[in-house]
């Protein structure tokens, strides 16, 4: 074998990989090993899911259905992985996490950039969120950039107009940056979509199901952080479960859940 082809290690760059978790505790506590791993295995998986997101929005542009439903699949299946992984930290008890809480200083899941621009891709987009990031970085970038594109939601609108559905045309040419609101005109047409077209009443359940995701895994987090750092404050500032039980069930998708009691 050369050099120079390719290996296991070569092609994953598995020296680098296993060289970014580094503890900050003294020891260094064991516990610590595993926090580090858990949110490095959360980022990788934030970037697949925006990837495929990003994807699913082409798919989407370019009416290719199957497709787009089949990507939206994916994700559904890396949620859940998503939703489940937070069972491994839950062996974590509150004494073990103590044992190192301190050398997070202000560090906190809250400054995670993939995370808002989950949120920003869905829907949930905020100029506060964009400047928590210094000029320049990459996080404020990717931020920046998703800021101003269609979120997941408008390319979905856009795809139900071109099959020749109504979508009433503020919609369509919504301000992007702005909150999805609501809207009793389009829900009459997705009732429609319910009734007579499997097809795309499919879809929808497929971005139901996304926002249930998303609302569970913030569910399970609230309750994780509950239960290993009760009422205390959180390292990024906020009054922390508290703070986060205030973004439970809240939709990205709110017309899909609102048709529910008239169909
Ligand atoms: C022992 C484990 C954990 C604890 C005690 C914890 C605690 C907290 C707290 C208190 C907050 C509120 C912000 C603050 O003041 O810090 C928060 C936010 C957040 N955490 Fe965690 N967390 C844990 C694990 C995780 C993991 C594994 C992830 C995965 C990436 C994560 C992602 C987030 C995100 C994205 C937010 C922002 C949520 C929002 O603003 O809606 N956390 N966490």
């Amino acid at each position: 074998m050369s050099d120079r082809s390719v290996t296991y290690g070569s092609y994953l760059a598995v020296d680098e990989l296993l060289a970014l978790q580094r503890p900050r505790s003294e020891g260094p506590e064991h516990d610590e090993m595993l926090f580090i791993v858990i949110h490095q295995v959360y980022e990788l998986w934030f970037k697949q899911v925006l990837h495929e997101l990003d994807h699913v929005i082409d798919l989407l542009d370019a009416r290719e259905l199957p497709r787009a439903q089949h990507t939206l699949k994916r994700i559904l299946t890396i949620l859940k992985v998503l939703v489940a992984q937070l069972d491994i930290l839950e062996t974590m008890t509150p004494l073990e996490f103590q044992s190192f809480r301190s050398r997070l200083e202000a560090a906190s899941g809250f400054q995670s950039d993939q995370f808002r621009q989950l949120e920003f891709v869905l829907g949930n987009k905020s100029p506060a969120a964009i400047e928590r990031f210094g000029a320049g970085s990459r996080a404020r970038t990717a931020l920046e950039g998703r800021f101003a594109k269609p979120t997941l939601w408008d390319a979905f609108l856009r795809y139900l107009s071109r099959e020749g559905y109504a979508v009433p045309q503020p919609l369509l040419s919504r301000d992007l940056t702005a909150k999805i609101e609501p809207s009793p005109e389009l829900q009459t047409t997705l009732i429609a979509v319910y009734r007579t077209d499997p097809r795309h009443a499919d879809l929808c359940e497929r971005l139901v199901d996304l926002d249930e995701g998303i609302q569970e895994w913030r569910y399970r987090h609230v309750k994780m952080v509950q239960r290993t750092i009760g009422a205390k404050m959180g390292t990024g500032g906020s009054s922390g479960a508290e703070y986060l039980a205030r973004t439970l069930m809240t939709p990205v998708f709110p017309d899909l859940w609102e048709i529910r009691s008239s169909l």
